[in-house]
């Protein structure tokens, strides 16, 4: 069949589509309907059915395959690198399951993991899979104040951790940010499980802190049995920004989400069970979580965990794991591959890569400069993927396992089964023809996969989210595109407030209000400007109570400091203005709603469009002035 024929099937037929699908993992009891839409915009998938995370990506393999590789734990920053197979993969799992529901947790309760790129993230979160314990993984970049709202919100009965990460060789302590999250939070976690690595003194808490190993050593012979959960039963919660200052929990089920990562595994990423997936990213982004940790091991590959930068000991790493590992398809992100290229080709050279089939790239724009010097450098394809959080697994690609179609430069490429995508005007509601922009959504219900709700606030998830016209529920990705006559689709950035840092996905709000926290600071705007190697980085224009404290050079480039180091204490780095300038004036409408787009176009020198609306057009050279001081 072609694929236009699957994908109009999988719009127009869609129970009959995904029971197809649904064949690809296990069942412990079958589905009594595929599709439960009665209650747009929620949509419940194989309804009834039961299943496990786990078993379809540990458990089932270790019959078949079980002293295959599993996962293949690489350090470089420890200098350490181990392979566990599957059979002892679900040792290690099992382990962490039994410390777990010694520690008393159970079915549905959360547990929240805040960990380095370290085999025990994996454990812990196969663990939770494992006895139906809902996991909230917090990126490690992240500091104090963006755990605590995370604990707060979800509210773990358990924290697992370590005493620190570590990048280009300098330890980063997890513990005392951790402590100082917990006495932020309302919540308390009952528990804290520590994995220590003795990278940095810790300090334990007694009757709170308990040490992984110690509690390893003890369950040792565990044998933790399979929680079988419905369908619809939550899986996991993943924060994430939007354009309020408060994170959403994005929440997923356990049934849809196996299906769809199996269907995307075969059809998109194109795996095949004993070969070795390598994607690049962190278990703190959906990226980690579908195609680190579940995606590949649904697939019965082993998958690579590499704590790294991709530059050390130098720019060949990756490439050499690719040699060693046999890897087939890698996943990572434009702006690894802009690092690479400032590197010299040789590194790349000195790898025998013909295990490769091919290398995806997601998570912001892939420029046509990227795409060619890492096809030129690879000779494989090079294959966008554009999707979100919400959606957990490719919205547009290219998806070859079906039929051999083109890419197209610039391009992600067309909608994947199951996506009904549509282009909308912004202004007048209509749906855009070809080569017109408007803004990307999709058309319930979200095929299996994607998120269930905002985790604890249903109406907050409709709200976001949904918007009927015509009778029919539409989801809006908050991205702009625009679709050509082929039916290729072209993503032109974020409709609100969230930018695209190096792939991270930050909330400018967020930033805003950490900004302003510093007792100097009396308004902030923080825009994203485009930058040529992190795709965009955050700018922050602030004034001040006291401006005369930013006479001079000096005075000025010390106070932006400080407030670079409150966003880092806070936010932590990731999220840390890449310039903060000091003005008198913002520009804003009569009603008082700040005019970012218009500070952005500035930044960019682009024209800042429409100013009917704005209070004082002086402002906007208050931005052009501070360009340039
Ligand atoms: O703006 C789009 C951009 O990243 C956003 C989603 O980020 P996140 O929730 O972190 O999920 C990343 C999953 C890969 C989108 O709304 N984005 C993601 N992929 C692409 C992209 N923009 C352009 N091209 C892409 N391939």
């Amino acid at each position: 069949m072609s694929f236009a024929a699957i994908y109009k099937n999988s719009i127009e037929q869609p129970q009959a589509f995904w029971d197809g699908e649904a064949k690809l993992i296990d069942w412990q009891q079958p589905y009594s309907h595929v599709l439960d839409y009665s209650k747009p915009p929620f949509t419940q998938w194989f309804v009834g059915g039961k299943t496990n995370l786990c078993h379809n990506a540990v458990d089932r393999w270790v019959a078949t395959q079980g002293e295959k590789a599993a996962l293949i734990a690489i350090s470089t920053e420890t200098g350490s690198e181990k392979v566990y197979s599957f059979t002892e993969l679900q040792a290690e799992v099992s382990r962490t399951a039994a410390i777990m529901l010694a520690l008393g947790v159970g079915k549905g309760d959360r547990v929240l993991i805040y960990m380095p790129m370290i085999a025990e993230a994996a454990f812990a979160m196969l663990a939770c899979a494992r006895i139906g314990a809902i996991h909230s993984v917090v990126f490690g970049g992240f500091a104090a104040h963006s755990l605590a709202s995370r604990i707060e919100d979800a509210q773990p009965k358990l924290v697992v951790s370590a005493d620190a990460g570590s990048r280009g060789g300098k330890a980063i302590p997890y513990k005392p940010l951790l402590d100082e999250a917990i006495a932020l939070s309302a919540h308390k976690p009952g528990k804290v499980l520590l994995v220590n690595r003795n990278l940095a003194p810790m300090n334990l808490v007694d009757g709170r802190d308990v040490d992984y190993a110690t509690l390893r050593a003890q369950h040792i012979d565990a044998q933790v049995p399979i929680t079988w959960l419905e369908s619809n039963e939550p899986s996991y919660i993943l924060y994430t920004s939007g354009t309020t200052g408060k994170p959403k929990g994005v929440q997923r089920d356990v049934g849809g989400y196996a299906v769809a990562l199996a269907s995307s595994m075969q059809h998109i990423f194109c795996g095949n069970p004993g070969e070795t997936y390598f994607a690049t990213s962190d278990i703190g982004w959906v990226v980690g979580h579908s195609y680190i940790v579940y995606g590949p091991l649904i697939a019965g590959m082993a998958t690579i965990m590499y704590e790294g930068l991709p530059t050390s000991p130098d720019a060949g790493i990756w490439w050499s794991i690719v040699e060693k590992y046999k890897v087939t398809r890698m996943f990572s992100a434009p702006t690894a591959v802009r690092v690479l290229r400032k590197q010299p080709p040789e590194f790349m050279q000195k790898y025998d890569l013909t295990s490769l089939k091919a290398l995806y790239l997601a998570g912001e724009p892939l420029d046509e400069t990227t795409s060619g010097w890492i096809s030129d450098a690879l000779k494989v394809p090079i294959i966008d993927n554009y999707w979100q959080t919400e959606t957990g697994w490719p919205i547009l690609s290219i998806a070859k396992g079906y039929e051999d179609m083109p890419t197209r430069l610039g391009s992600p490429g067309i909608p994947t089964p199951g996506f009904n995508v549509k282009l909308f005007d912004e202004t007048t509601g209509e749906e855009c023809g070809s080569n017109e922009k408007g803004v990307v959504m999709i058309e319930g219900p979200l095929p299996p996969g994607c998120m269930q709700t905002v985790y604890g606030d249903d109406a907050r998830y409709v709200s976001t989210y949904w918007t009927v016209l015509n009778g029919k529920h539409l989801y809006s990705t908050f991205d702009w595109g625009i679709r050509d006559a082929d039916g290729y689709y072209f993503i032109l950035g974020r409709t609100d407030d969230v930018i695209n840092v190096a792939g991270h996905r930050l909330g400018t709000r967020e930033i805003e209000e950490s900004i302003s926290s510093h007792a100097n600071v009396s308004e902030v705007a923080v825009v994203g400007v485009e930058d040529k190697l992190k795709g965009q980085v955050a700018v922050a224009f602030v004034i001040l109570k006291n401006p005369d404290t930013a006479n001079g050079v000096q005075a000025r480039q010390a106070l932006e400091k400080e407030i670079m180091g409150v966003v880092d204490h806070q936010l932590g780095a990731v999220a840390r203005p890449s310039r903060v300038y000091f003005i008198a004036q913002l520009p804003k409408t009569r009603s008082g709603k700040l005019l970012r787009r218009s500070i952005q176009a500035i930044c960019e020198g682009r024209d800042p469009g429409d100013m009917s609306s704005i209070e004082d057009p002086a402002s906007l050279n208050q931005i052009k002035g501070a360009l340039v001081s």
